[in-house]
């Protein structure tokens, strides 16, 4: 959002760039065939399922289903922002960005961003000097040595001491003529009431700054020396600072959390320090809030598709509660999230400095699924009276129905239902009734959208139609064709001419396809421009995935498929309108409104159809 990349110049670093040489310079390449395979660096694996096409410019790995093009595979490499990768490739093949292109509120923008982070920097390092070199940075140091922190990991860390007084930040930046009101963004000084001035918000504190994955500081964290309160002070939300997106540790977990596809999730900074001090370096905290969808978005990336969070909490109600509350946000994420609880009394950081890592991993070992350790905390807390089941019911119901996937969702209602001992189909209309409920805004939208077909196309993929897509049935003829599309071109004008897109079914194969059709280059395509106005990275995948096979097309066998598909849509169609009829004639309304979205649902009736049902 505040880097700008303007279209010509992104055109510019795709042809430049090979990403071939670039995927080179992390994953070793073997040439075989027209392709190049290695071992895929988002999953471990042994034998190389990796495969990068130096003809379509896109890369695709079969064990993880990661793929995309050169700019996906540094952002996913990096765990960055599309203009963030293309800046990286931008320098690397010296190609001239220049900045007089933005908007003058992007440029603004920009360079306050590029402020906010120098600022921020010097911040660090004025801190950092502090706890090493200012006499009064002694009694911070004792107190992290105290609490068992290795000089080691202080500099990893950069860990700092904010000195005692009003105006230490103030006046190092006063003197450096940086102008107060940029410092004051940066949330490192406040405005005084009533008077000139500022003074500063971290006084007398341990410092720990906060980076992002390109190890800029984007805000810092301060603790008292003392039992005094309030205990952490952080940085405000700042143009550059966003909690809610933001972990801490993320930019030293990378690596291994890649290696290990394993993430450890835990609450506190020192907890953070503690666990990367024990060799536990694939492990984040959050910073003061539970876990976000952005969060786990961002997790997901780092761990791999099947890869593995484990929460690490303290024995109390407000763990409790916070698991509960991120247990859908996982679901819908569709990331394996375990909880691992410590004794009470103990946290994270507490623990390894008492027991050791080997006992930490030995608690590991019995991690819970989150779903399990939900349903086993709230029997153990109501027990299984029938008013206990009701009420273990209930706590659980709206986190069941928050679960977008109906088969997940019923597994867990099966689950639960087993453990407390009821009929799984009473449990079910309990949870429907809920999800119901919650759904029938979203859904009377739908039903009086008449341009539902509209929504779906130009925009390519937006974030509401998002889940869909990672649940919804990708008909295997739709797939067909959209390979087909990617692989085999001279068939696009067929495709567009009979106008087939409108009749698919799955909306998002549905917007892959205008897509294709919208980027056709005299009868050929250009899979990396596909790719690059996909947002999603799943979805990035699965078109890379269906780019990247050699199926032998011939015209004749292509009008067959469509031929095929287009007889089976036309086949649906009459019965549903049949349905649609009957329900009508039955004044059965509740099915006459489900036929009728779906009716919508299935796209852009032809003319001939239409006309068919007014009659
Ligand atoms: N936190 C915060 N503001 C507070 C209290 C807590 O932002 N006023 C955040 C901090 O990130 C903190 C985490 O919540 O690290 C966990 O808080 P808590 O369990 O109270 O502290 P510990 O991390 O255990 O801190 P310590 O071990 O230093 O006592
Ligand atoms: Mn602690």
């Amino acid at each position: 959002m505040t880097i700008f990349i303007p279209e010509d110049k992104v055109l510019e670093i795709r042809h430049a760039a090979d990403i071939v040489e670039v995927v080179s310079e992390s994953v070793l390449l073997k040439k075989t065939g027209k392709n190049y395979v290695g071992l895929c660096p988002f999953h471990s694996e042994k034998t190389p399922s990796f495969t990068v096409s130096p003809q379509k410019q896109i890369f695709y790995c079969f064990g993880c289903a990661a793929g995309g093009n050169v700019f996906s595979f540094i952002m996913k490499r990096d765990g960055i922002s599309f203009p963030e990768a293309a800046r990286i490739l931008s320098r690397q093949y010296g190609i001239n960005v220049p900045v007089q292109t933005m908007s003058k509120d992007q440029k603004r923008l920009r360079s306050e961003r590029e402020k906010l982070l120098e600022i921020n920097r010097q911040a660090m390092e004025f801190f950092h000097n502090n706890l090493f070199s200012a006499p009064s940075g002694k009694q911070a140091l004792l107190y992290l040595k105290q609490r068992g922190i290795s000089q080691e990991t202080m500099e990893i860390f950069r860990l700092g001491y904010a000195p005692e007084g009003w105006n230490n930040i103030n006046n190092f930046f006063n003197k450096k003529k940086i102008p107060l009101d940029i410092v004051e963004k940066a949330g490192l000084i406040v405005k005084r009431e009533n008077k000139n001035g500022f003074y500063d918000r971290f006084r007398n504190r341990i410092i720990f700054p906060i980076f992002n994955v390109n190890m800029h500081v984007i805000g810092f964290g301060g603790r008292v020396l003392t039992d005094d309160l309030p205990k952490y002070l952080n940085s405000p939300e700042t143009p550059i600072y966003n909690k809610s997106s933001s972990l801490y540790g993320l930019h030293r977990a990378r690596q291994k959390c890649r290696e290990t596809e394993t993430i450890y999730i835990v609450e506190g900074y020192f907890d953070l320090l503690a666990l990367h001090q024990n060799g536990i370096q694939n492990s984040v905290a959050t910073l003061g809030t539970s876990i976000t969808t952005d969060h786990v978005h961002i997790l997901r990336n780092v761990i791999g598709k099947d890869g593995h969070v484990v929460l690490v909490f303290d024995s109390d109600d407000a763990g409790m509660k916070a698991a509960l509350r991120s247990l859908g946000i996982f679901m819908n994420a569709e990331v394996d999230a375990n909880i691992m609880l410590l004794p009470s009394g103990h946290d994270p950081d507490s623990y390894l400095f008492e027991f050791g890592y080997e006992s930490f991993f030995d608690i590991a070992k019995s991690a819970k699924s989150l779903i399990s350790f939900l349903i086993d905390t709230l029997i153990e807390k109501y027990g299984l009276t029938v008013e206990g089941k009701i009420r273990v019911i209930s706590e659980m119901r709206e986190t069941l129905a928050s679960i977008d996937d109906s088969v997940a969702r019923s597994l867990y209602i099966k689950e639960l239902a087993e453990r407390v001992g009821i009929e799984e189909n009473a449990l079910l209309e309990k949870v429907r009734e809920l999800s119901f409920r919650n759904r029938s805004s979203t859904k009377r939208d739908t039903f009086f959208n008449n341009d539902f077909a509209r929504n779906h196309r130009k925009n390519g993929f937006r974030k509401a139609d998002k889940r869909k897509s990672f649940h919804g049935k990708w008909t295997r003829l739709e797939q067909q064709i959209i390979s087909m599309m990617l692989q085999f071109p001279p068939v696009l004008s067929e495709i567009g001419e009979r106008g087939i897109l409108d009749l698919f079914e799955d909306n998002h194969l549905k917007a892959i396809g205008d897509l294709i059709l919208a980027h056709q280059d005299c009868s050929d395509i250009k899979i990396d421009d596909v790719i690059n106005l996909i947002e999603d990275d799943e979805e990035r995948g699965i078109v890379a995935s269906m780019a990247i096979g050699e199926n032998k097309w011939d015209y004749d066998g292509c009008l067959n498929i469509l031929n095929r598909f287009e007889s089976i849509r036309n086949k649906k169609e009459d019965t549903l309108i049949k349905k649609i009829k009957e329900a009508e004639d039955n004044n059965n309304f509740e099915l006459l409104s489900k036929l009728l979205s779906k009716k919508q649902k299935m796209a852009v009736l032809s003319e001939k159809k239409k006309m068919a049902l007014l009659k």
